[in-house]
């Protein structure tokens, strides 16, 4: 019992020992950590002082003028540059802004009336060459009736002034366009008059003119029958060459020289009033033919080279007026409106073989000549002859007894009164070329291809 107890005494004063080292141990450890932290602090400052990072009060200083200055230089160049963008829009503004005047300038401020059409009577109609001479004319009359127009032209020899005073109308629409290329519009009926007339245009370009010709109405020809409509084509009276039949009558056929200059226009109108009735017969197409002689009016284009507008245009600067040839050759002229009435009332019918319309009072070149000079007041022109045309037909006049019996169609303008009225508008024209040029209008190297 003394003996256990001695030996527990024993273990409790060992314990209470090793505590005490323990606890010794433990804290001089604790003063070693934090001397060796006080070090290592003091060495971080010394190190800073040494670098010159002491006054971390200055630093944040240097750092906010630094930003200052970058905001205030930041924002100083975007100001700049916002001002220059707006001075740009505002430049771009102003152009657009004259841009629109020009185009609203175009705008009619009125149209010529409109005939309301119901939705089934108002049809849509495309007019190939709706630019040039007589498909301006023609177009008018479309509208005027209440169709909806669709002009496709490429501007060749046509202007978009002839038709400006559509713009838009929301019964027109002007399409800028080559017939030689496919074309995928909605049509009832298509007037294809899409080709250069007069001989100085179409000799220009042979190889494009018998292109329009072939290639186009082929074109036009598939149009047509793709969207079921009826086509009218503008033929001439070309087809019928140097004539050895006079008047003539469409049931004659012609005589043309195949490779002469004028080969490109007379072919390519034959071509195309073959086609027509190819695709009548294989494709069923509803065609009309319409074989059109010499037409003259307002919006002739005044460097055409054809005789009216050559022997206007010679009086009424009392120019010489040259006739070429002998002045025996003859022309018969139609006025403008009458051929669109002749067009209208063909489109209309239900007669589909080739028709001729224009006027048959027939005249000299040389009396032409005469009565031009004779109906501009004042006029001092002398009349002379120069040297023949290749090619020239010698003698054109139309036997319209068809179109009289299947159209109820003959001119009705007399000649004096269309060439009244095709007077006025060359010397329109004239002064309008005068004051934009500053100079005369001299346009007299073109020959008179009757
Ligand atoms: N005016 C006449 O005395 C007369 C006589 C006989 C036949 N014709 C025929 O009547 C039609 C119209 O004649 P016009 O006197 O008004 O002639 P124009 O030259 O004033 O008009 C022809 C129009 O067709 C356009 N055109 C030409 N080639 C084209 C192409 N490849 N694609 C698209 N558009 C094209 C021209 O830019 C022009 O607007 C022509 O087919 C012509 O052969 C006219």
């Amino acid at each position: 019992m003394i003996r256990q107890s001695l030996k527990f005494r024993k273990t409790v004063i060992i314990v209470s020992v090793l505590s005490l080292l323990i606890f010794i141990f433990l804290i001089l450890k604790q003063d070693k950590i934090k001397n060796y932290e006080l070090e290592r602090h003091q060495k971080i400052d010394n190190d800073f002082q040494d670098v010159g990072y002491r006054d971390f009060n200055h630093m944040p200083k240097i750092y906010e003028v630094n930003m200052e200055n970058r905001i205030n230089m930041d924002s100083e160049s975007n100001v700049n540059k916002d001002k220059e963008e707006l001075k740009e829009a505002k430049n771009r503004i102003e152009q657009l802004e004259k841009k629109i005047a020009i185009l609203e300038g175009r705008i009619p401020e009125k149209y010529p009336d409109v005939k309301y059409l119901g939705y089934k009577e108002r049809k849509r109609i495309l007019v190939t060459g709706g630019a040039g001479f007589v498909g301006s004319h023609l177009v008018d009359i479309l509208m005027i009736q209440g169709h909806e127009v669709i002009v496709v032209d490429n501007f060749f020899t046509g202007r978009k002034r002839n038709v400006e005073h559509w713009f838009g109308h929301r019964h027109f629409e002007m399409i800028h366009h080559d017939i030689v290329n496919p074309l995928y519009v909605e049509a009832d009926e298509i007037y294809h008059l899409a080709s250069p007339a007069s001989p100085p245009h179409y000799m220009q370009n042979p190889v494009k003119t018998i292109k329009t010709n072939t290639l186009g109405t082929i074109n036009m020809l598939g149009l047509a029958r793709r969207v079921g409509a009826k086509i009218l084509i503008a033929s001439t009276s070309e087809v019928y060459g140097d004539p050895m039949v006079h008047p003539q009558p469409e049931s004659y056929w012609g005589h043309v020289n195949p490779i002469g200059p004028r080969a490109c226009y007379d072919e390519g109108k034959r071509v195309a009033e073959t086609l027509a009735y190819s695709y009548a017969k294989q494709e069923n197409v509803s065609v009309r033919v319409a074989r059109i002689f010499n037409t003259y009016g307002p919006r002739m284009h005044v460097s055409d080279g054809r005789v009216v507008s050559n022997f206007v245009m010679q009086a009424l600067q009392n120019l010489t007026i040259t006739v070429y040839g002998n002045g025996k050759q003859t022309r018969s002229f139609c006025y403008v409106s009458d051929l669109v009435d002749g067009l209208i009332a063909l489109m209309a019918s239900s007669y589909t073989l080739p028709v001729n319309l224009g006027n048959p009072v027939e005249h000299t070149i040389e009396e032409f000549a005469v009565i031009i000079k004779n109906l501009v007041p004042g006029c001092r022109s002398t009349v002379a002859t120069g040297a023949a045309v290749e090619d020239d037909p010698q003698r054109r006049r139309p036997d319209i007894t068809l179109a009289n019996t299947h159209l109820k169609w003959k001119p009705k303008v007399s000649l004096e009164e269309g060439l009244q009225r095709t007077i006025e508008y060359f010397r329109e024209e004239l002064s309008r070329t005068t004051f934009y040029n500053n100079q005369t209008y001299i346009d007299v190297k073109v020959k008179n291809k009757h």
